[in-house]
């Protein structure tokens, strides 16, 4: 079976935008998916009235993880906290043109990276942000809808 990625997905994913780190990050959140072995880390700088200046990420896994990291950091840039949290897997996919079935995970990395580091943000500022939920580590224990492609069950 082929996989149809978009231009956009492939375009991203051979010319990430947004990778490295930021030196003293506001936050930093790490998230991996133990069923694939991808990993992601997301950086923010977040100035003092709580809007993302830059994003960076650095993401050890599949073309897509690629793809989905460097279109979230692309589209957190600029925004406040509240409308960073806005941005679901959902948004970044749809941003890509869209992702096939079984790579749909890897943009939930991608947005669970971002909320993992905006959590970050919080405990180091002590403060508290309205609707984010503290984020899971390993987001495969939260993937049981997915088919990896590795068990052949047919679900
Ligand atoms: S993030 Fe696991 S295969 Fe893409």
């Amino acid at each position: 079976m082929a996989m149809n990625y978009s231009e956009k997905v492939m375009d991203h994913f051979t010319n990430p935008r947004n990778v490295g780190e930021i030196e003293n990050a506001s936050g930093c959140g790490t998230v991996g998916n133990a069923v694939c072995g991808d990993i992601m880390r997301v950086y923010l700088d977040i100035d003092d009235d709580g809007v993302i200046q830059d994003a960076k990420f650095k993401t050890f896994g599949c073309g897509a993880a690629i793809a989905t990291s460097s279109m979230a950091t692309m589209l957190v840039k600029g925004k406040t906290i509240q409308q960073a949290l806005e941005i679901t897997n959902k948004a970044v996919m749809e941003a890509l043109d869209g992702l096939p079935p079984v790579k749909v995970h890897c943009s939930l990395l991608a947005e669970e990276a971002i909320h993992a580091a905006l959590w970050d943000y919080a405990e180091k500022n002590g403060i508290h942000i309205e609707g984010l939920e503290k984020p899971v580590s390993d987001i495969g224990e939260h993937d049981h809808g997915h088919d990896l492609g590795e068990d052949e069950e047919d679900e």
